[in-house]
């Protein structure tokens, strides 16, 4: 099926505001620095994951050799530094404040494995020659057509013959509604230069803009949802997305083709549940069944009115393009996804499949339920199997191998799978440790990076508090005893529920370490 040639320069000259050049963008994130955090599905350990099920040998996670173009601050390359110490990685990112920011990070945190470059990505000459991963988030749609080609020709050349490249960027038709906005709001703040000032106005206007009023024509209304968001967003978003020039959405194809013209491959999205077809209707699932791989993503974006993607590619010489390996699977370790165990403990999700008559429904049943009662901790898949022999042998019998089974629980999200997984303890251990790296983030900001490699926000303060002091010299006792001198004699006896309960959240959400 031929897909539609879409001109979009033409449509890019409709966006006010001139593309300014890598200097300007560097002032720009100088002004109101990016508002960075880790990225959980751009951790080498989880593009390893991906690239395996889909066909490639992606260097060991352990030892591997990592860039990260348009590092910012730091916030997703030095939590992966922290927990693979003899990777090496190299951040490079054209805002000095940015890379200052990174280095006394990396200094507090005395990580020796990571370099930290203020350099324009289209002039990195730095050693290593080549690397395993290369993780360009937030890069892409955002930077000058010039950079943009200059991101892939580095990936070309410097990835490694098993080299992994991720890569984020907007995408249409979503990103329509979204670009009606940008085209209003950056009208409306043409005039003004100082970035804040910009911020400020294009905030107000997008809550004038969304309050109810007439449009001329009905459906058209709902672009005041998009105004809302806006109006909403943080100021970090405001200036460096829908603000920002250039912010070029492409359609999936164009960004096929543009791999292409460098010879690389599109692999997979890294968030699998998006490979899978789920949440499409009949009519579009059978549509997209039967097309060639590429034009199904195509259609798949379409289906989904797709904004934005996190795609993993490799060089064309890899062999991008297979289809998902459920053999792969036998090899990997597996855990209940977070979504699933929270419905579990909502009694929700599960019940209803217990009198399915397919024995491939009720076997994966009974294996996430096991899943679930062990989350958050992951298992060998070969334990799996195991496992299902001596509990389920009648549902094994009838049922299509666990390894299949699991791969699609995974693009339906229901299970992780992981070549490495997390190094977290599940539950708090007698003298509790959380990684220098919380640590250091709790005593300073109210976001942390667990050993998932997820951003979590901790809004209470106890939490907070008790983060730091978790070094492994302190019993629960100690812990209960350091939070109740906080607080008046009449609440301490409060103090020991508070902090088991904080303790056994931090095991659940993967951070606290051996
Ligand atoms: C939108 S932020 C993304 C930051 C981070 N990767 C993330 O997604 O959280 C883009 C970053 O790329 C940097 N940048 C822009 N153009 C660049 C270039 N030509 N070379 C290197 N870094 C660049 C900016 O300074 C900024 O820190």
């Amino acid at each position: 099926m031929r897909t539609p040639r879409i001109r979009s320069a033409e449509r890019r000259r409709l966006i006010p505001g001139t593309v300014p050049d890598t200097p300007a963008i560097a002032r720009r994130y100088d002004a109101i620095p990016y508002a960075a955090q880790s990225n959980a599905l751009s951790h080498p350990a989880h593009l390893a994951t991906v690239a395996t099920l889909f066909g490639l040998a992606p260097a060991p996670v352990a030892t591997c050799r990592v860039l990260e173009v348009g590092c910012s601050d730091g916030a997703n390359l030095l939590p992966m530094a922290a927990v693979l110490p003899r990777a090496r990685f190299v951040g490079c990112d054209v805002s000095p404040r940015a890379i200052a920011t990174a280095r006394a990070g990396a200094a507090a945190l005395g990580l020796a494995n990571v370099a930290l470059v203020e350099r324009d990505l289209a002039e990195l000459t730095d050693e290593p020659a080549e690397y395993d991963y290369i993780v360009a988030h937030g890069i892409y749609s955002w930077v000058p057509a010039p950079v943009r080609d200059a991101l892939l020709a580095l990936a070309a050349r410097r990835l490694a013959r098993n080299g992994v490249l991720f890569v984020s960027y907007n995408v249409y038709p979503g990103c329509h509604v979204r670009q009606a906005a940008w085209e209003v709001l950056r009208h409306h703040v043409a005039a003004i230069t100082d970035p804040p000032e910009r911020v400020a106005a294009a905030r107000a206007f997008a809550a004038l803009m969304a309050e109810p009023g007439a449009a001329q024509n009905e459906a058209d209304a709902l672009l005041r949802h998009e105004f809302a968001r806006v109006a909403a967003a943080t100021d970090s978003a405001l200036a460096h997305d829908d603000l920002a020039v250039p912010n070029d959405p492409v359609y999936f194809h164009e960004f096929a083709t543009h791999l292409a013209r460098h010879d690389l491959a599109f692999v997979a999205e890294a968030r699998l549940p998006a490979v899978g077809r789920a949440g499409l209707s009949p009519g579009m699932r059978a549509l997209v069944g039967d097309m060639p791989p590429l034009a199904r993503e195509q259609y798949l974006d379409f289906a989904r009115l797709s904004r934005f993607r996190q795609s993993v590619v490799c060089r064309a010489d890899a062999g991008g393009g297979r289809p998902l390996d459920a053999t792969r699977v036998a090899d990997m370790h597996v855990a209940a996804a977070l979504p699933l165990v929270r419905a579990a403990a909502e009694g929700k999700a599960l019940a209803a499949a217990a009198e399915s008559a397919d024995p491939n429904v009720r076997a994966l049943r009974r294996v996430l339920q096991w899943l679930t009662g062990l989350a958050p901790r992951s298992v060998p898949v070969a334990e799996v199997a195991d496992w299902q022999r001596r509990h389920a042998p009648a549902d094994a019998a009838g049922a299509r191998p666990v390894t299949e089974l699991l791969a699609e629980a995974c693009l339906a999200g229901s299970v992780d799978l992981s070549v490495q997984p997390p190094a977290f303890v599940p539950v708090p251990s007698a003298r509790p440790v959380a990684s220098p790296l919380v640590r250091w983030q709790a005593a300073r900001q109210s976001t942390v990076t667990n050993l998932r490699h997820e951003t979590l926000r901790i809004d209470d303060a106890t939490a907070r508090a008790l983060l730091p002091l978790l070094d492994g010299t302190r019993s629960h006792a100690d812990l209960v005893a350091a939070y109740a001198a906080t607080l008046p004699p009449a609440d301490r006896a409060h103090a020991q529920g508070t902090v088991a309960t904080h303790l056994s959240h931090f095991a659940m959400h993967a951070l606290l370490a051996a």
